[in-house]
Order: structure tokens, then sequence, then C-alpha cells
């Protein structure tokens, strides 16, 4: 399908109230998802973790995005380096997880890269003619850590940077998260063999990463869809809060200190909440999606921030059910729907200061509308 041809509308527009949603080919097109690829996720900004993991010289971290891995770097000089994580000589993977290291060594051949990317060792090279070290540097990536707390990369060497453009939703979640600053990563809590066997068969999603966008960014379908959740979360003072780039969906609840759940979302897609109370906060971070093919979406790692004086605690967490079932099941209808000759493309329910209404996954929609430029 030829792209151009169809950029005469989306029938997404800015008024949420008169938006259409995102049509069914906008899900389905494997050269839509190819463009993905290149005009948003190489061209936006993506968590990649904590920034107290990567304290001292050589101090690294991996991130994944798609089919690119980044190396996030602590230098000599104390400043941040991003690399991508693919070796110079035949292409081979460099690192793996997180960690430190004197020098970034090739499981392959033994390259071996100096912390600020360049090329200090390639064996037994002497007899290959004018072969030049320098022109063999690891291709850097640009680093860029938000909120004093969280690691972003962007593939884009032209991007703009991220935190002057976010400034409202780092000053928001300061505010709500009085004590935001002091949060730490921490170990996350053991599963129970129950979690463990529901995280395998819920953590990937046969849909498009954007129908799991979607249907995160709304709770109209809460009442019908999430009994579990409604027990615990108070639907009918829910608020949306969308953005150029960030969405905030805020609800009160029902637990006995009267705590209210807030869930950010910075596009495409880092998502976080406090799952502890607005006393003892506890925040889950993830990229809420990773792509795995145009009908095929994986959730991120999840890594949990708490107050030092907590860590060592049991978790407090809410029980919202089988929520992350329910949402499987509901996103994987929708792939099937989509591919329906009987279906083209919906309305944005616009319901302003009401638990239905799907202003966020709007602001969302007109994100991916503008990065890609249909
Ligand atoms: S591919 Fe890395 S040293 Fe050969
Ligand atoms: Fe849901």
């Amino acid at each position: 399908m030829d792209i151009e041809a169809l950029k005469t509308s989306t029938g997404v527009t800015d008024d949420p109230a008169r938006s259409g949603s995102l049509p069914a080919w906008a899900y389905l097109d494997p050269d839509v998802y190819e463009r993905e690829k290149h005009e948003l996720f190489y061209k936006t900004w993506h968590y990649a973790g904590w920034v107290g993991d990567l304290q001292a010289p050589g101090d690294y971290l991996t991130a994944e995005l798609i089919d690119q891995s980044v190396i996030v770097m602590r230098g000599r000089d104390g400043a941040l380096e991003g690399f991508h994580n693919v070796c110079q000589h035949r292409g081979h993977r460099l690192l793996e997880d997180s960690g430190r290291v004197a020098a970034i060594t090739c499981p392959y051949h033994a390259w071996a890269y100096d912390l600020d990317g360049s090329l200090k060792r390639a064996r037994a090279t002497e007899h290959t003619a004018d072969f030049d070290r320098g022109c063999f540097s690891l291709k850097p990536v640009r680093v860029e850590v938000l909120a004093d707390k969280f690691v972003f990369f962007n593939l884009d060497p032209d991007a703009a940077p991220l935190g002057p453009r976010v400034e409202d939703y780092v000053a928001d979640i300061r505010r709500e998260l009085p004590q935001f600053d002091r949060l730490v990563k921490v170990a996350p809590r053991q599963r129970t063999e129950e979690e463990e066997r529901r995280y395998a068969e819920n953590s990937t999603i046969r849909a498009n990463w954007k129908i799991v966008m979607d249907n995160f960014l709304e709770c109209y379908h809460c009442p019908p869809a999430h009994p579990g959740f409604l027990r615990d979360l108070t639907f009918d003072d829910l608020t949306y809060t969308g953005h150029e780039l960030w969405a905030k969906q805020e609800s009160g609840t029902r637990r006995p200190d009267g705590d209210r759940q807030i869930f950010w979302t910075l596009f495409p897609g880092f998502v976080f909440w406090n799952s502890g109370t607005r006393e003892k906060q506890a925040i889950h971070a993830m990229n809420f999606v990773v792509p795995e093919g145009p009908a095929l979406t994986s959730m991120g790692r999840m890594d949990v921030y708490r107050l030092p004086e907590e860590a060592d605690t049991e978790e407090w967490r809410p029980d919202w059910g089988d929520v992350g079932g329910e949402d499987k099941s509901l996103c994987e209808s929708v792939q099937k729907g989509l591919a329906s000759l009987g279906y083209d493309r919906g309305r944005v329910i616009h319901n302003p200061g009401s638990g239905n209404n799907e202003e966020a996954m709007h602001a969302f929609q007109r994100f991916v509308v503008r990065a890609l430029g249909i």
C-alpha cells in the first residue's frame, strides 16, 4: 500500500470532540510499521534505566528498541555517553544487560574499545594495509537524563533535546510525588508462581503496539471489561490530561488512606505510575510497548523505584485482578477486528470530566499522526 496516496487524511483531527480514531490501515499496513520504525521510534526518546546505576566510569546499561540495541556508559570524564551496541569489525553485539567494564571488548574477535567508544586495540592488524583504528570508533547515540533520574536515549543525532520540551511533565511529577527525587531503583519483588505464570502469559500481545497504547490510555472500557480494577479505582472522578508529548490519567481510589492513582505516559511509550501511597511512594517505570512486528508487541522490563528506607520492606501493591490478561484479550480481539472488511475507523469518545473519555488516547494518536506525517 502506498502511504503517500493515503496521506489525504487519517481522520484524526486536533479537536477531540470531532476527531475520528486512527483508521484500520494505520495499524495493519507493514509499510506504516516500517515508517514508524524510522520516523517515530528511531527519532523519539526512549527510557533506558536509572542514572544511579551509572555512577563510576565504566558503569553501563544496555537498552533495546525494536531491532536496535544501545549502550549507555559513564565515561572517564564523568559524562554519559551513548553508543550503538554493535562492533565495527563484523557487527557482533558488544555488551549485555548492565554492569561495569574497564573497556568494551567484543566477544567475537576481541576488538577493544575505550569508554569513549574509540577503538584502542584490534588484534593482528599490523599487516592489514592502511588500517586506521580512528575510522572504527563506536557510533554515538544521544543520551539525556530526565528529572535527574531517568536515562533516555534517542537514535536521531538531530533530535531536539527532551528536557526543555517536557518541563511541564517533570514539574507535574514533582508536584504530585513530593518524594520523587529521593526514590532509588530497587530489585523488583520476587513474583509468586501465579504472578509469574500470568506475566509470562500476558507480556506478549498479538496486536499492533498502537492498539496496546490506545487501550492503556483510555478507561472507557473499564466498567465493562475490568471489574477488578474498579474495585480499587473510582471511575467517576477519572481525569485525563493530553499534551503534545505526554498524557496523565488520574483517579481516586477506594483505599482507606484515600490516595489517588496516577499514570503518566511520555509518548511514544514510557509509562510510570505510583503504586505506593502518597507518603511512601513506589513507582513502576517501563517502556510499555516493545514492538516485535506489525502485529506483535511485548511489554518492556519494569523498573521499581522506592524510598531508600523502604527498599527492604514488603511492597504494597494494589489488587487489580487480572487486568493484564483482560487487556491482552481486548487488544488481540481488536487486532483481528481491524482486519475485518466490515471496519474502517471509529470516533474518539470525548467526555471531559468523566471516566468515559478517550482524550489521552486522542493525544497519543495525534502524536503518531504528526510523527509519521500521515
Ligand atoms: S565482530 Fe567484534 S571483533 Fe569481530
Ligand atoms: Fe484496560
